[in-house]
This record gives structure tokens, sequence and C-alpha cells, in this order.
């Protein structure tokens, strides 16, 4: 490992000390690797090895003294804990859309769909890392849900989802009738990328969710949106899941730049949080990627949803260029397509530009003081 640090750009492997934190991370004192370079000020070159990226910032959240080379640098105080592994993210913080609908929701005034989607967001709650995703047996309204939606993409995905969509989606192999399990499709994932699925009850808090993917685990719901509207849904679901997300995990590229916002969320505070958040949104749900002359879709929100789809193709939204060192746009669950799309050149320069993102720590001024969903 040191020689491997050593040989790249020169970073070097050293045994520092730290002492105990304001929430008693190192209250042991223990020897962890560290870099030879400033971790406060200078960012790490893309090039700098995942792990040591991660455990600059981890440095900088959860030390209040770090033995960098031979001089001492400051750092700021911890304001929360950082979850440390997959086992320190809860998948049972849910926002909005739990047990009680809301009156918009198509579901709201059928309580046996109510009780159906509870029970399956129990056995989402109940799940234990490590443990294999109960199997839902999903009935004949659910299993027409996802036929339907499936067969409503069935032509539009070739011509407008971007191409490693394309490639990766055959390994999951959806057909019309049957509704896949995540715990199959979990095991297509490890395989192809090293990613897991991890059911949630419902649409978890954002801090959970980006934690989530720092660890290579994409928190997914397992019940079915209402049969009474098979082309809309208020909230994610598993038709959304599977045809929106799923495919794409398997593609190294995106799971890399998916990887790096989930990182760039370990330990910021709620501003950014929140802002981190809507670069998800305008990227994971509704990105675009320039391919050639054309843009295709990689969001999972037009990937999984025919109106989007058809809307971003016809070119006549706006298209334009993400900076996620801006504040973003707000976004919304219920008006409607999106007005406008950002588009990145390559999965690759999305994941840079999250990279650098990530390693300067404070958000400009203009965008502190955000914090609302819609
Ligand atoms: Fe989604």
């Amino acid at each position: 490992m040191k020689q491997i640090l050593s040989k790249e750009e020169r970073w070097n492997l050293n045994w520092s000390r730290t002492r105990a934190s304001a929430e008693g991370y190192f209250q042991i004192q223990r020897p962890i690797p560290t870099l030879r370079r400033n971790i406060t000020s200078k960012k790490p070159s893309s090039k700098c090895p995942r792990q040591l990226r991660t455990h600059s910032r981890l440095l900088k959240e959860h030390t209040t003294t770090c033995c960098v080379t031979s001089s001492k640098v400051n750092v700021s105080q911890p304001q929360r804990s950082t979850p440390r592994s997959i086992y320190d993210v809860s998948n049972n913080n849910i926002l909005g859309f739990g047990a009680n609908l809301s009156q918009d929701h198509p579901g709201f005034n059928d309580l046996s769909y109510k009780a159906r989607r509870a029970w399956i967001s129990e056995l989402a709650s109940a799940h234990k890392i490590g443990m294999p995703i109960p199997r839902i047996a999903y009935n004949q309204e659910e299993l027409q849900v996802w036929k339907t939606v499936l067969q409503e993409l069935r032509d539009l995905l070739p011509q407008h989802a971007c191409k490693q969509y394309l490639q990766a989606a055959p390994l999951f192999n959806f057909t019309p009738n049957q509704i896949p399990q995540l715990q199959d499709v979990n095991e297509v994932l490890n395989r192809a990328t090293g990613w897991s699925i991890r059911p949630a009850a419902g649409l978890l808090h954002p801090r959970d969710f980006l934690a989530g993917l720092a660890f290579k685990t994409f928190h997914s719901t397992q019940y079915i949106r209402h049969p009474s509207s098979p082309s809309y849904t208020p909230e994610p679901d598993l038709v959304h899941e599977l045809i929106g997300h799923v495919p794409l995990l398997a593609d190294a590229a995106f799971a890399d730049m998916l990887q790096t916002l989930g990182e760039a969320s370990l330990g910021v505070d709620d501003k950014q949080i929140w802002h981190l958040i809507k670069v998800y949104w305008y990227t994971v749900e509704f990105g675009v990627v320039r391919e050639g002359s054309c843009v295709k879709a990689f969001g999972a929100g037009i990937l999984s949803s025919f109106g989007e789809l058809q809307h971003m193709s016809k070119g006549t939204a706006q298209f334009e260029t993400l900076d996620p060192f801006i504040a973003q746009p707000k976004m919304s669950y219920k008006d409607g397509f999106q007005n406008r799309y950002f588009v990145l050149e390559t999965f690759e320069a999305g994941r840079d530009m999250l990279q650098d993102y990530a390693m300067k720590a404070k958000l400009p001024q203009e965008l502190q003081g955000s914090s609302t969903l819609a």
C-alpha cells in the first residue's frame, strides 16, 4: 500500500495519532494513515486514491489535531457523527410519503393499497445489512403496472437513453411478465461494480441517502406505485428504481461518479447536504450526457418516465452545463416535466467536477441558508 501511494504523485503514508474528537471517534488513540500534503486547503489530485481522499475528509471533520508530517494543522471541530461504514447509515429516516400518504398521492383513498405499501415498507425497515433482501410476491395489479411502464418505454429507451445504460440494461433481463426481485438485482450489481442495494421504506433523508452512495450502497424502495396511475408516481417506487437507477449502477464510470457524490456528503453541514441533493437531482435523477451532437438521458427520473423521456427528447427545454459550485434551481416532485436539464460531457468529467467540489470544503456565501426540498 505504502509503495503504491508513494509511486503516485509522491503521496506518502505515514502513521499519525489523533486526539479524541468531540464525538469520541478517536477516543482511543490509534494509528491512522494520513497525507503528507496539506489536507486542509489544497485539493488532492483526482488521481489520489479514493480511500485517502475520503480519509482526508474524515480527518478534517473528526480530529481536533492531526499530525501531518511534522507540523500540526488546525481543523474545525466536528459537528455531527459521520458514518464510517454503511453500518452507520440508517435506512429508517424517511422523509415524507411515510405510512400516511399525502392527499394528492394516487393511493390516498385506497386502504388496501396503503396497507400493502405499509407492509412492504415494514419489511424494508426490518432488513439487516448482510441478510438477503426479502422476496415480495407481487400481485397481478402490481405486475400490470410494471408491464405497462416497461411497454411504454420499450421504443423510447433505445433512442434516448445513454449508451452506458443500454449496454448495462441487458444484464438485468427485465421482462414484462415478472417484476425483478431486489435480491437478484443486488447479486448482479455485486458482480458488476461491487455496489449493493439496500431496501428502504420510502424517500430516505438526503443525508442518509447520500451517505449510502459513499459506501457503494443504493437505497431502494420495494413497493409499487398505485395502479390507477402507472405512468406517474409522486414518490420513488420499485418501477422507478429498477428501470431508472439499477442499470447504470452496473456501469463503472457512472458508479464512480455516484460514489464521489456520496463521499462529498460525508460530514458536511445541512446546507451542503441540501445543496448536494440538488446536484444529485439534476444529475442522477434528471441528468443528460453528451453523445456526439446529441444529448442522451442518464437521469432515472427521465429514463423511467415515458412523458419525461418524450419531453426531454423534443429538445424544447433548456440544456445547461452543470456547475456544482453555484446555487441550483429548486427541485420539485410535482410540477410536471423539467424545464431545464443539465448536461455532462462524460461521467468521468462529472466525477472529476464533483471531486473538485468535494475537496473545497466551504460553500459560497450565496448558498448558505437554503435548506428546503421544493
Ligand atoms: Fe430516483
